[in-house]
């Protein structure tokens, strides 16, 4: 049987749990701590800081894959210098781990990107400011940001408080989008590539919050560019497993790259009623060097929608009740404002409707109070 270890106890290794027994994948878990969300599948407590503890993980599994990006890459590179397979591999891994280096990947490999520049002290600053079409812009720090901290509009100097002292930090053009997408692909050791239709995001607070698939409305050749430009990066920096492409599409019909994840990642969720294949599979598939599964969409549409809070289990059971069609998938994580701790899908033809149900349902559900828990 092939043996999976996954670094990371969050839910999306809670989420490949069922796709490794319909595979007949063993799957194991690192978690950082006693009752992770993928405590079913933990095998090892640890710090995934520390190269020894790794080690010892990896020599009970065949490959090791990721639920987040956070090891360091020189752990990594050691562990596949002594024979175990990395996916995805830490060269492209690292990408993830600076922002500023993914933007120099992207140039190298073409992908269409917002106007960018570095700057790391007062003396620099006026000119990167140029690059980037001047006040408002976006400023991010190049590392640790997630869920939309780590990311400021900035319209003068004084906006970036103490950022400047902390190191390099990247600039963007403010882009003017219509909307935010994201494209998912998987991608086989040997090239093998499977991408599903592109998705719409919507974020609150920076924070994902609802996704519509396919992105209604989107033009055949928008959809076709997100798709070739997600594929050119997998391609680019050898990818294996899901690659997760952000996306911005401006009002002339631009598509610009806004940031990557190499693993299953939020806005795929919907995938797991939606497609044929679920984005927790394919990774697996992925990564054992399985063939890929077919990512056809079996409905017209689905909209998945992020649970804030608690997940009341006794308020869930009215969710169920008065919406049957809808999907409940808990994280089975203690309650900490902000946090997303389950999500809610639901397949069908009109995605307007959709969105509605699915925002109804998670207003019973959500016991914070989806407005009241968010940070
Ligand atoms: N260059 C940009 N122009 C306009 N909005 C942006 C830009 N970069 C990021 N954003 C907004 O901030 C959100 C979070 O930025 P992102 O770089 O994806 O950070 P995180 O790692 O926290 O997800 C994006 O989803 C988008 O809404
Ligand atoms: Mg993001």
């Amino acid at each position: 049987m092939v043996k999976i270890g996954v670094i990371g106890g969050g839910q999306l290794a809670r989420m490949m749990i069922p796709a490794a027994i319909n595979l007949g994948i063993d799957l194991a878990v690192f978690a950082e701590a006693e009752g992770s969300s993928a405590s079913l599948a933990v095998t090892h407590v640890g710090d995934y800081r520390d190269l020894g503890e790794l080690q010892k993980f990896a020599a009970s599994v065949d490959t090791l894959t990721f639920d987040h990006e956070h090891v360091p890459t020189g752990h990594l590179v050691s562990l596949r210098d002594q024979g175990i397979r990395v996916y995805p591999p830490p060269e492209a891994l690292s990408l993830t781990h600076d922002k500023i280096v993914m933007r120099g990947a992207l140039q190298k490999i073409g992908a269409p990107q917002p106007r960018w520049s570095v700057t790391s002290s007062e003396h620099d600053r006026e000119s990167a400011l140029v690059e980037v079409g001047g006040f408002p812009c976006i400023a991010k720090l190049p590392v640790g940001g997630y869920d939309g901290k780590g990311v400021r509009v900035v319209s003068d100097w004084s906006d970036f408080g103490d950022w400047l002292d902390l190191g390099p930090v990247l600039l963007e053009e403010k882009v003017d989008f219509v909307r935010e997408l994201a494209q998912l692909v998987a991608r086989r050791p040997g090239g093998e590539l499977k991408s599903w239709p592109v998705v719409e995001t919507r974020q609150r607070d920076g924070v994902c919050s609802e996704v519509i698939a396919p992105a209604p409305g989107l033009s055949p050749s928008g959809a076709t560019r997100s798709q070739r430009i997600a594929a050119d990066i997998a391609e680019g920096v050898g990818v294996v497993g899901v690659l997760a492409v952000e996306l911005f599409e401006t009002r002339d019909g631009s598509i610009l790259v806004n940031e990557l994840a190499m693993r299953p990642h939020n806005s795929g969720h919907i995938f797991t009623e939606l497609s044929r294949t679920s984005q927790f599979e394919q990774h697996l598939r992925a990564v054992a060097d399985l063939p890929l599964g077919d990512t056809t969409f079996i409905s017209d549409s689905g909209v998945m929608a992020n649970i804030f809070g608690e997940v009341n289990v006794a308020r869930a059971s009215q969710t169920l009740a008065d919406f049957p069609q809808v999907k409940i998938h808990s994280y089975q994580k203690p309650a900490r404002p902000g946090r997303k701790a389950g999500h809610l899908s639901v397949v069908g033809d009109d995605p307007h409707e959709l969105l509605g149900v699915v925002i109804q349902a998670r207003a019973i559900l959500d016991s914070a109070g989806y407005d009241g828990g968010h940070e």
